[in-house]
């Protein structure tokens, strides 16, 4: 273990988590951003702690829970070579961090409609020819904040199995920090998207119950119903609301069905 390693495991922590309310006992540390130093509290995440520093958030910011990637933040702590990778809205500060935010890095986006294409995966090898210059360093899965496989996604691209790819990059939120760091130039997250695209578009199958749905409510079964929830106040709609029936919270899938059925 590294020396700063071990001062952070001996640091007592009086809280995490993303909290803007002091705990009773909470202190103030020294972080680095963009090299000047400021004092924040412990318990905040380093997007709040920029704020509380005094900057504001014109760009990298966007749903502050975790899911839009607007905010990919690098850092490094002092006395360490490593570089870090976070989200800003989801970690939290600690003292002595070095900070930086990348809310945008430039990768190549290729230009396509999915309606034109199919599931043949020499598409995606035709539109991202970048893939094969992969030196599979893993330095993009080192990069991830959602602890997403890069390279897996990418080797499985290769092979052109594009249900590998689509699962595999799931949890992608498409924040640039594989490209950031990628020496083969590969924008990794563009091609997974596109290979979720065509997944979903033309290899999953499509879902009957879905379709039977669509074409129920296209075909009015709804409109008076909800001709009547537009006619109500904003009492009775919350009143409504209230009095619903609810799916109990842990019944099993396909075991439950309210006492009315006339809308199913
Ligand atoms: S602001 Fe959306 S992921 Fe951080």
């Amino acid at each position: 273990m590294c020396e700063t390693d071990q001062k952070q495991k001996n640091t007592p922590r009086v809280a995490t988590g993303d909290r803007a309310i002091l705990p009773e006992g909470a202190k103030t540390i020294p972080v680095y951003i963009m090299g000047k130093q400021y004092e924040v509290p412990e318990t905040l995440t380093i997007m709040k702690a920029m704020e509380f520093a005094g900057f504001k958030f014109l760009r990298g910011a966007g749903c502050r829970g975790g899911i839009c990637g607007a905010c990919p933040t690098v850092y490094r702590m002092a006395g360490d070579y490593k570089l870090h990778f976070g989200l800003a809205c989801q970690t939290v500060v600690e003292a002595d961090m070095y900070l930086a935010q990348i809310p945008f890095f430039p990768a190549n986006r290729a230009n396509y409609s999915i309606e034109d294409m199919s599931g043949q995966p020499e598409l995606i090898h035709a539109l991202y020819p970048e893939l094969f210059r992969c030196v599979a360093c893993n330095q993009c899965t080192k990069a991830c904040p959602m602890d997403v496989d890069v390279l897996g996604y990418i080797s499985a691209l290769k092979q052109g199995n594009i249900e590998k790819a689509a699962r595999i990059s799931f949890d992608c939120i498409q924040c640039g920090l594989c490209a950031s760091r990628c020496m083969g130039e590969i924008p990794q997250y563009h091609a997974a998207q596109l290979a979720r695209r065509i997944y979903g578009r033309y290899i999953l199958p499509n879902a009957e119950h879905l379709k039977a749905r669509v074409e129920a409510i296209e075909g009015g079964r709804y409109d008076t119903m909800l001709g009547d929830l537009e006619g109500m106040s904003k009492e009775e709609l919350e009143k409504r609301y209230v009095e619903r029936e609810r799916e109990p919270d842990f019944a099993e899938v396909g075991s439950w069905q309210p006492k009315d059925t006339q809308h199913l």
